[in-house]
Formats: structure tokens, C-alpha cells, sequence
């Protein structure tokens, strides 16, 4: 790979800190939701109820841990980490002025302590991580007044870690919210729930939008910060593949595809593309947006584009398959599974071709740098006889994806700065809330009923990530 490529890690705050109410830190919208199980969704409490289980309050509590961390990301050879600033720790509230020092200071030796490391932090600003405060009092991202208190942070920690963090990113997986399929991704992304009587694509569209201001506000500011910081979006791709080669099909797959292109459009053009106006105008959505926004957006433009990649989709509009149906978006088109791919145990359809292809698509589509901040294989591991974990198959997927994101760099003269795959160490699923659904190159003693000691230890993919790392994504064998 290149001489200076980002071979990283990644997590997120909410997902690894604990200490949800230490040191001043206000509730966020993680901290109510409970833990969940595979296939049984996660529930949004109305604020904390006592005896209930909310797995993100202590996490594998790297707020106490975080210098033991440190130590084995570089013993891996780490040379970015990318996490998330906790909006709470910082505005407990959200709607504060002053920031609170404790939250700020927290960070500050987090980030002096990965460079003290040689590890670049990769900061996101927004990883579902919003004030709860915001959400049950303003509505979230539907509210106007949203985007000045998130660009208020912005401008708070941005300001402050301008000498320690060069790699910032906006909001997380901003177009999860666009998929509709649960109110989990509204919560997270925007931190509202739609309510009975409300069109729910058109509330989403329009906090989809607020969001994509404030973004763009933030990366306008950010580079006034410090003319170097580079600022990127962050989204989630999992590409939309035509079932068959039906033409429709093709055609569906393409208008799915706006469900995500939408979103990174406006982050990397800066304008609202023609597709998703002319969509408004024939649902009759009513979308409050002024002169002054639209010339925002046209100035925050993002100097590159991170992602997450996971799994690939299939569409399909042939009567005789059954699938998920989404003919809002293509007349007879549904979600149905890809026969030529395996899944994971929790469905995630598992396709490292869909890697390459994604690389290329946006590549092509924006010509800016890119940067893959998300991928791996959330997998139930067992300790072997010799008190090892050999995951060998999250070995063979990162694998399978690495050769083929080398195929995107040195075949398609992809421009791409980095790779950090999720969950370096073991953390809290986002979508299920359990500790057992395990990403991590290093385990952590903990099960999804929130017993354990907490310990960390070496499975068998960390001595392959070292290697890799070591040679420069040279040798991948194990
Ligand atoms: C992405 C999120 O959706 O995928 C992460 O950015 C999340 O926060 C990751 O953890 C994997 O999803 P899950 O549900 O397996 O944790």
C-alpha cells in the first residue's frame, strides 16, 4: 500500500467510555437505550428507568482504561484511532453555554496520550452521541435550534484540539435515518422518534437536511480553525445491487442507491441534487430550508469521504421473490437476499467484492480522497483449549476485504487515505446492545448481561493485524 496509508481502529464513545455520569457528563441518547439481543430490537426509555439494563452506561469503561488501550493499539502498530467526542461530556445538556471543563480535559489527554503514542486520532464529532436533553426537550435534529448548539460544540472542541486532532468527521452514518426501516436510526442519527400523524420521510428529510447544514457550517468553521484540518462526512455504504438483470431491476437498484448518494451529494457538491428536489415537489414535501443555507451548504463542502462498509443488498422487482418490500422507491421493488453471498450469524450478507465496488462508484462519482473507517465481522468467539480465541474467520473476512480494497488502490488508482476496521477491541453493539456480537482484535471479559472482569487479552486476529500492519498490508497470511 502507500508509504504513508492510515492503517488504523476505530470505535466510538458511547460505545467503549462507560462512566456515563461521571466527571459532569449529561445523559446522551445512547444512555437510554437498553440492551437488546440478536433479532430483539433495543428500546428507547423515556429518560433512565431504575432496574432496567442499559449496556452503554458502563461499556468496557475505556474512560478508566483508555492508557492500557493505548499500549496495545501500538504494540499492534496502530498509526490512526479514530473514537468520538462524547457531546455530553462536553455540553451535558446541549444547550449550555459555557462547556464543562471536565469533559474537555478528558479528551485532552486522550489525544495527547495517542500522540504521545505516534496514533493520529480520527475524531467524529456526532456518533449518536447527542444530548438526550436535545431530543426530549427540542425534538433534535427537526429543531432549527439544533444546528447552532451542535456548531457551538464543533466550534467548542475544535477550537481547543486544534493542535492535537488534524482528521475530523461530522456525523456518523448520517443516511441510516434515510432507510426507514426502524425508529433506532431516526433516534441515532437525528435524535427524534416520528410520531402518529407525521409523514415520517418528510420529518426525516427535513432533520436530514438541518443536519447536513449544520455539517456544513462545521467544516467551513473547522478550516477557519486551522487552514490543515481535514474534515470528512461519514456514511454508510452498503451498495444496492439489481437482483437480475432485469432492467428494472437495474433501474431500482439505481433509485435505492439515492437513499445514500443523497446524502454524501450535498457533503461533497454542496447543493441538493435534482432527483431528490424533484421528489419533494411530487410527494408534496415542504422542506423549510433559506438562500442563506443553500450558500452554506455550497461553502462547507468536505475535503474527503469516510465510510463504513459492511455487506451489500440485492433489489428486486420479480414477482416470484420475496423480500422487503420498497416500492415507495421503485414501482413492485423489495430487499431480498443475494444467493451468490453468505451472511453472518446476524444476517449481515458478507461480500468483499461490494468493498471494491464501492470504492470505485464513489470514487468516480466525487474524485476525493477516501477513507474506509468502518469494516469487520461482529462474531460470537470461544476461548480454544489453550486459552486463546482463534477467530480465524474475522481473519479471513478482514482478509477477503483487505485484497480487495488493495485492488481499488493499486488496480483503480482509488485515492484512499486509510483503513481503521470497527471494533479494534471489543465493545457494545450499536444495534443490538450486546457485549457478544464481538468486532475486536483484543477481547474484553465481559457478557451481555454486564458481568466480567473487564480484562483485556490478545485473540489470534491481533498478532495477524500486526503483521499486516508491519508490512504494509504486504503479507496477509496467518
Ligand atoms: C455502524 C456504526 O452502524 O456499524 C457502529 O457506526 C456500529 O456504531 C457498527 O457498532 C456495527 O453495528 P453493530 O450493530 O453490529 O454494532
Amino acid at each position: 500500500m502507500p508509504k504513508d496509508f492510515l492503517w488504523g481502529g476505530a470505535v466510538a464513545a458511547h460505545q467503549v467510555e462507560g462512566a456515563y455520569n461521571v466527571d459532569g457528563k449529561g445523559v446522551s441518547i445512547a444512555d437510554v437505550m437498553t440492551a437488546g439481543g440478536n433479532g430483539i430490537p433495543r428500546q428507547i426509555t423515556d429518560g433512565i428507568i431504575p432496574g432496567e439494563n442499559y449496556p452503554n452506561h458502563e461499556a468496557i469503561d475505556f474512560y478508566h482504561h483508555y492508557k492500557e488501550d493505548i499500549q496495545l493499539f501500538k504494540e499492534m502498530g496502530l498509526k490512526v484511532f479514530r473514537t468520538s467526542i462524547n457531546w455530553t461530556r462536553i455540553f451535558p445538556n446541549g444547550d449550555e453555554e459555557e462547556p464543562n471543563e471536565a469533559g474537555l480535559k478528558f479528551y485532552d489527554d486522550l489525544f495527547s496520550e495517542l500522540r504521545k503514542n505516534d496514533i493520529e486520532p480520527l475524531v467524529t464529532l456526532s456518533h449518536f452521541e447527542m444530548p438526550y436533553h436535545l431530543a426530549k426537550h427540542y425534538g433534535g435534529f427537526k429543531n432549527l435550534q439544533v444546528i447552532d448548539f451542535f456548531v457551538h460544540y464543533a466550534e467548542t472542541v475544535m477550537k481547543r484540539y486544534q493542535d492535537k486532532v488534524t482528521y475530523w468527521l461530522t456525523f456518523n452514518e448520517i443516511n441510516n435515518q434515510a432507510d426507514g426501516q426502524h425508529d433506532l436510526h431516526t433516534w441515532t442519527n437525528s435524535g427524534f422518534i416520528p410520531q402518529p400523524g407525521e409523514n415520517k420521510e418528510e420529518v426525516t428529510m427535513q432533520a436530514s437536511l438541518n443536519e447536513l447544514i449544520a455539517s456544513a457550517k462545521v467544516v467551513a468553521l473547522g478550516h477557519a480553525i486551522n487552514p490543515n484540518f481535514k474534515i470528512g462526512c461519514m456514511m454508510a455504504y452498503v451498495p444496492i445491487y439489481p437482483y437480475s438483470a432485469n432492467p428494472d431491476d437495474v433501474m431500482a437498484a439505481s433509485k435505492l442507491m439515492e437513499r445514500r448518494f443523497f446524502y454524501n451529494d450535498i457533503h461533497a457538491r454542496g447543493e441538493i441534487p435534482a432527483y431528490a428536489l424533484a421528489r419533494f415537489e411530487r410527494l408534496g414535501y415542504h422542506l423549510e430550508y433559506t438562500a442563506a443555507d443553500l450558500a452554506a451548504l455550497k461553502k462547507g463542502t468536505v475535503d474527503f469521504i469516510s465510510f463504513s462498509y459492511y455487506m451489500s443488498d440485492a433489489v428486486t422487482t420479480l414477482p416470484e421473490i420475496a423480500g422487503h418490500d420498497v416500492s415507495s422507491e421503485y414501482p413492485g421493488a423489495k430487499i431480498v437476499s443475494n444467493p451468490y453471498v453468505k451472511a453472518s450469524d446476524w444476517g449481515w450478507q458478507i461480500d468483499p467484492v461490494g468493498l471494491r465496488y464501492v470504492l470505485n462508484t464513489v470514487y468516480q462519482r466525487y474524485n476525493l480522497p477516501l477513507f474506509i473507517v468502518e469494516n469487520g465481522f461482529g462474531a460470537y468467539d470461544k476461548f480454544s483449549a489453550d486459552g486463546k480465541i482463534h477467530d480465524t474467520y474475522r481473519i479471513d473476512y478482514l482478509r477477503s476485504h483487505i485484497e480487495e480494497m488493495k485492488k481499488a488502490v493499486l488496480l483503480d488508482g482509488v485515492d484512499l487515505l486509510g483503513y481503521t476496521p470497527w471494533g479494534i477491541i471489543d465493545i457494545v453493539s450499536f444495534g443490538s446492545g450486546e457485549m457478544e456480537k464481538r468486532y475486536g482484535m483484543i477481547y474484553v471479559d465481559k457478557d451481555n448481561q454486564g458481568h466480567g472482569t473487564l480484562k483485556r487479552q490478545k485473540k489470534a486476529s491481533f498478532d495477524w493485524y500486526q503483521q499486516v500492519i508491519a508490512t504494509n498490508g504486504e503479507n496477509l497470511d496467518d
